[in-house]
């Protein structure tokens, strides 16, 4: 019998922190304080301090962060939004949840995210703003993307979600633009018991509009600022959060150290590109992602020998059922359509072992051996 590797395996840091969670939720039900009051208050500072940012707010999941956070920056119908067409959905919904119209952009193919390249060559009409997105947990080259912003007036959103202890020249992602979204969805290098997200940039009017907008643009209990909306963190995901944290540094190293193995198993195979770290960048490895040709025979392969895998993303936004109006068809983004037909996610997750790393490699190894 073969022993599967999962691609993902959440029951070990949730067996490991289950005293601490039960002692969470029996203090939560004593003290009935589900919405607001200490935990979050003490998640959104820490959280903050993590990212090196002034301000932290808690929100229900990482699409409200990203859309509460552009009505936030000023952004609504008929304003463009520059978004990268190689990221999952949310990025661009929440654009669209705004009635602004997001506009696709290339992705560097090694490193998957957009660059100011990109930017400078995209049709910029209407553009207000730009989300670059910290794919796969590598940050996206943000001080050309800042500079570009500056001089063209955009404002600049991070998409944050994949990418929590990230670094960019030393900074942290969160930090890094006018404000960032995360997403603490369960499988997040942190992640949530449930649904949630966070907002983090520099204290000040645009990030309380934020917090106002998240909360019934409520300005006193029964008082409205403008309509909001009902996003509030919850204090029970702020508690598994607030424990989490504790490890996330820990977490993130040993990613960092799985990817370090495969990329030295890795390195030289013929007809496997393995992921680009670029100068600068400190990558957390949400996903560990190669490029591989016949990937479906791979992906056969890995079945037969039970190892877990995942495609992140096969289907790029501008080619989605969803963005058919979009006027962007194939042809559009010829690197994004390429790499979507060649990306294949290995299994990455902290408590995966070496033992199992090496499984994996000989998979992807007898599959070049195959092709050459
Ligand atoms: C890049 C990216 N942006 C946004 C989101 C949306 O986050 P959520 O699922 O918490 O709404 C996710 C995660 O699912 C994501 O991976």
């Amino acid at each position: 019998m073969i022993e599967p590797v999962p691609f993902l395996d959440l029951s070990r840091p949730h067996q490991a922190l289950a005293g601490a969670l039960a002692d969470g939720f029996a203090q939560a039900v004593q003290t009935t304080g589900f919405i607001g009051g200490r935990h979050v208050e003490t998640f959104e500072s820490d959280f903050a301090r993590f990212c090196g940012a002034d301000k932290c707010i808690g929100v229900a999941n990482g699409t409200d962060a990203l859309f509460i956070a552009l009505k936030a920056l000023g952004i609504g119908p008929g304003d463009v939004v520059l978004v990268p067409s190689f990221t999952f959905v949310a990025t661009a919904e929440a654009v669209s949840i705004l009635g602004a119209t997001p506009r696709f952009v290339e992705v560097d193919p090694r490193t998957y995210t957009v660059t100011a390249d990109a930017l400078a060559k995209a049709d910029t009409t209407n553009v207000k703003a730009v989300v670059p997105v910290h794919l796969f947990g590598q940050c996206a080259d943000m001080q050309p993307i800042l500079a570009l912003a500056k001089e063209r007036g955009w404002t600049v959103l991070e998409d944050a979600a994949q990418a929590h202890g990230a670094t960019d020249h030393g900074r942290a992602a969160g930090s890094l633009g006018h404000l960032a979204a995360f997403s603490f969805y369960p499988t997040k290098n942190l992640g949530a018991i449930g649904d949630a997200g966070a907002i983090t940039g520099p204290a000040g009017e645009i990030l309380e509009r934020a917090r106002r907008l998240a909360n019934h643009g409520r300005l006193g209990r029964y008082e409205h600022a403008e309509p909001g909306f009902n996003s509030r963190l919850d204090s029970i995901q702020a508690m598994a959060l607030g424990l989490k944290l504790r490890h996330l540094v820990d977490w993130n190293a040993r990613r960092v150290a799985i990817a370090a193995m495969y990329d030295e198993r890795l390195a030289g195979v013929s007809g496997v590109i393995t992921p680009l770290v670029r100068n600068g960048a400190s990558h957390v490895y949400h996903l560990y992602v190669v490029q591989v040709e016949q990937r479906e025979r791979l992906q056969k392969a890995l079945d037969a020998e039970k190892v877990g895998h995942g495609v992140h993303y096969g289907l790029p936004l501008h080619l989605q059922p969803a963005y058919a109006g979009s006027g962007q068809g194939r042809g559009a983004l010829p690197v994004t359509e390429r790499i979507a037909e060649q990306v294949l996610s290995l299994p990455m997750f902290p408590e995966l072992s070496e033992s199992q790393v090496d499984r994996v490699v000989r998979v992807v190894r007898a599959h070049a051996r195959a092709g050459s």
